[in-house]
């Protein structure tokens, strides 16, 4: 299991516990974390999973995947230097304690 915390805007902390190879967006799916929306389901095609990876972790979460950036760009909320797409950051044990921070709004 890989530990995932989702931070809301107003501070709250969920704390999750994913399976290795599920995305971060299907992770809080399945664990109903209010802000994920994924209105397509995972196939890059909504920004609806909008995340802020927290900075401790971008390394780790790596860079943006092709064709991510310009789905980025249809984003309700501020595109930062750290936002990500959360169902293309794939859950590895090296991404055990993961935290992401949920924007204010996705759609
Ligand atoms: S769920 Fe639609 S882009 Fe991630």
């Amino acid at each position: 299991m890989v530990k995932v915390t989702y931070v809301q805007p107003d501070g709250t902390e969920v704390e999750v516990e994913g399976n290795e190879g599920d995305s971060v967006m299907a992770t809080a799916i399945a664990n109903d974390v209010d802000g994920i929306v994924a209105e397509c389901g995972g196939s890059m095609m909504c920004a609806t999973c909008h995340c802020y990876v927290n900075e401790a972790w971008t390394d780790r979460t790596g860079e943006r995947h092709e064709g991510e950036e310009d789905m980025l760009e249809c984003a309700a909320a501020e595109v930062r230097d750290t936002s990500r797409l959360s169902c293309q950051i794939v859950l590895t044990p090296d991404l055990d304690g993961l935290r992401v921070q949920v924007p204010e709004a996705q759609v």
